[in-house]
């Protein structure tokens, strides 16, 4: 499938880490184009894209930049989440590590139209490469009057600083983050009040995925009517990084106008691995329900993943073929969410710890029919209960299992084992 990439355009020119690359390709131009804007205009054209978050809700980043009270002589941030913690995913790595000034160009459109004149990239401690990329050219905008006080001579004044997390799924989520940002332990606030009122430092915030901010240089330099030509239909617009992994020839981040199939996409990774029949797939990372063989002619997009009953998440694609034990899969799942729970509310800590432990027994063949319908009776204990959606992140893999792949759940107990024989990709010969 032919797709002249967007926001991966630039990948392969190290040129762009340097602000006089990036203006070469065109960029800075949008930021220049912007600041002559009113802040309401570029508001409105980022709503008028229908342009929806990236980091897993989906939720629209023009709607969630209009919260931000105006007028206020307040401080006001932006906090940009490059937390990436869901596993599977991998496309902030990349948009940083090929691109750090398209996000810094995001970053200082989306502040100088809401307000904020501070903006941290949340980093997570793993990514010490993307950090240091980031933090060159963070140093080099700075040079270039990009950032700092008088931003290219248009009065605006902006900070930009990157802080690097210790590395847990946890401070991904939003309020756990901004605790992880000043300094406490990453555990999640109550809301409301939601970041745009009660923020960083009890200021009003923005909070946005790196990718989510790619994305603005591109509306404002090419307007709202071009990115929503691209997508399904005006809910689900605008070009779209997925990161594939599993079984597949090529894994690797691959651009494409939201809303492919996974057919498109296993096809772009040039095919199933080994020319093995397709058995199921995680459509958007680690809480994504998962889905079936049959399923791999829907949409990629929000909605149509939604009505499917499972979610794009952060478009962190896991293909699985005929040998994948889904038992197994739901397990190793689970034992992260039960290790990454913060611990702080009940049906999280438990309800993940439960789910491991349940499904263990299950995939060593010492379980029993009831062991489904408790799983079943926790997950729905789960969902909705907890201060955060982490809960619901264990639910998403854990529910699908259970109701949508019973029958594999079952030989399981009705063999007194795993059907499947363990194997592992260091096994010999098992990669190519
Ligand atoms: C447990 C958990 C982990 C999360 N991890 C990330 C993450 O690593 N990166 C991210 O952008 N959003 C993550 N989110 C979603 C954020 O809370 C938030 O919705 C997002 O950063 C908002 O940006 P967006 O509107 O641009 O998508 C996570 C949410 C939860 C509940």
């Amino acid at each position: 499938m032919a797709f002249e990439p967007i926001l991966l355009r630039n990948a392969g020119n190290p040129a762009v880490h340097e602000v006089s690359g990036y203006r070469k390709a065109g960029g800075y131009e949008a930021l220049s184009k912007a600041l002559a804007m009113e802040p309401e205009e570029i508001i409105d054209a980022v709503k008028a894209s229908g342009l929806r978050g990236r980091g897993g809700a989906g939720f629209p980043a023009g709607l969630k930049w209009s919260f931000i009270p105006k007028g206020s002589e307040k401080a006001k941030y932006l906090v940009c989440n490059a937390d990436e913690s869901e596993p599977g995913t991998f496309k902030d790595r990349i948009l940083i590590e090929t691109d750090p000034h398209q996000l810094i160009e995001g970053c200082a459109i989306c502040c100088y139209a809401v307000g904020a004149s501070t903006c941290y990239v949340y980093i997570r401690g793993e990514y010490v490469a993307p950090a240091l990329t980031l933090e060159r050219a963070i140093a080099d905008a700075y040079e270039h009057g990009l950032l700092g006080e008088d931003v290219l001579g248009s009065g605006f004044a902006l900070d930009m600083r990157v802080h690097r997390g210790a590395g847990a799924y946890i401070c991904g989520e939003e309020t756990g983050m901004l605790e992880s940002l000043e300094g406490r332990r990453g555990q999640p606030r109550i809301k409301p009040p939601f970041p745009a009122i009660v923020g960083a430092f009890a200021a009003p915030t923005v909070i946005n995925n790196v990718e989510t901010l790619c994305n603005v240089p591109h509306i404002i330099g090419r307007g709202a009517e071009w990115f929503k030509s691209l997508g399904t239909d005006e809910r689900n617009t605008g070009p779209k990084v997925y990161c594939i992994s599993g079984h597949v020839e090529r894994p690797g981040v691959y651009e494409y106008p939201i809303g492919v199939t996974l057919d498109d996409l296993i096809a772009a990774a040039g095919g199933m691995y080994r020319g093995r029949a397709l058995k199921a797939y995680i459509p958007g990372g680690a809480s994504a329900a998962i889905l079936s063989d049959e399923q791999s002619g829907l949409p990629m997009d929000f909605d149509s993943l939604a009505q499917a009953g499972s979610m794009l998440g952060s478009a962190a694609v896991v293909v699985m073929d005929e040998t994948t034990c889904l038992v197994r899969a739901t397990l190793r799942l689970a034992k992260f969410f039960a290790h990454e729970s913060c611990g702080q509310c009940t049906p999280c800590r438990e309800g993940t710890n439960w789910s491991e432990m349940i499904l263990a027994r299950l995939e060593d063949g010492r379980g029993s029919e009831s062991d489904i319908d408790l799983l079943q009776r926790i997950t729905t204990n789960m969902s909705g209960t907890a201060l955060c959606a982490l809960a619901d992140a264990c639910v998403g893999p854990v529910r699908s299992l259970v109701t949508n792949f019973r029958p594999e759940v079952m030989q399981h107990v009705e063999q007194g084992c795993c059907p499947l024989p363990r194997q592992s990709i260091f096994e010999p010969g098992a990669v190519s």
